[in-house]
């Protein structure tokens, strides 16, 4: 089985999306044997922005589509995802590959991966907070992994900024989402 980890924070090691994947990945390592982890740090070597040339270079696709199970850390910066991670999903949304247009409908085309995405929040954003609205990072990696076949999976760390113990107790939730999750 090979497993992709992606990473996208610029927070380094006071990221709490890192903190999250790896706590994914030490579980799916733990709970059975001979995995091939590949790792891509999107902060650390950012894509280009999407051209026209860069169509012809599909190895972030092809790298995407060898994947049984992707891990992403999705850190909510204004509202939505790092333009890191966008330039990640421009390059694995590919019509022909990932999902393509038939009679009734766009069809997803990347049906049997397992996508796990660890969110870090500064605020609160959950169904029912006033902030709901402004939710822009879940909804549109839950659309856009929809759209090409997945339905992805979600671990929440939110009203981390709010203060210390927030954020601990946050972190702390999440962790243990994580291992129900990779159990
Ligand atoms: C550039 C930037 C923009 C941010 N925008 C938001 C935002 O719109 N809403 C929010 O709740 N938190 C926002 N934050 C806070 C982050 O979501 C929060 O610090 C989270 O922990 C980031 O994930 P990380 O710890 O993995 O880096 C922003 C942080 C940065 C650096």
């Amino acid at each position: 089985m090979t497993v992709l980890h992606i990473d996208a924070s610029i927070n380094g090691d006071n990221s709490a999306s890192r903190v999250l994947t790896q706590s994914i990945i030490d579980q799916i390592k733990g709970s059975s044997w001979g995995e091939e982890i590949v790792y891509r740090d999107l902060a650390a070597e950012p894509l280009p922005h999407l051209t026209l040339d860069q169509f012809a270079d599909t190895s972030v696709l092809d790298e995407f589509l060898a994947a049984d199970t992707v891990v992403i850390g999705a850190p909510m910066y204004n509202f939505t995802l790092p333009t890191q991670l966008k330039a990640w999903i421009d390059r694995i949304v590919i019509a022909g590959r990932t999902f393509r247009y038939s009679e009734s409908g766009p069809e997803g085309l990347a049906r049997g991966k397992r996508v796990i995405v660890a969110l870090a929040r500064g605020g609160i954003y959950s169904e029912g907070s006033p902030a709901a609205a402004l939710e822009h990072l879940e909804t549109y990696l839950r659309d856009v992994f929809n759209f090409i076949g997945i339905e992805p999976e979600f671990v929440v760390a939110e009203g981390l900024n709010l203060s210390p113990e927030n954020r601990q107790q946050a972190l702390d939730f999440a962790i243990g989402e994580t291992v129900r999750l990779a159990a």
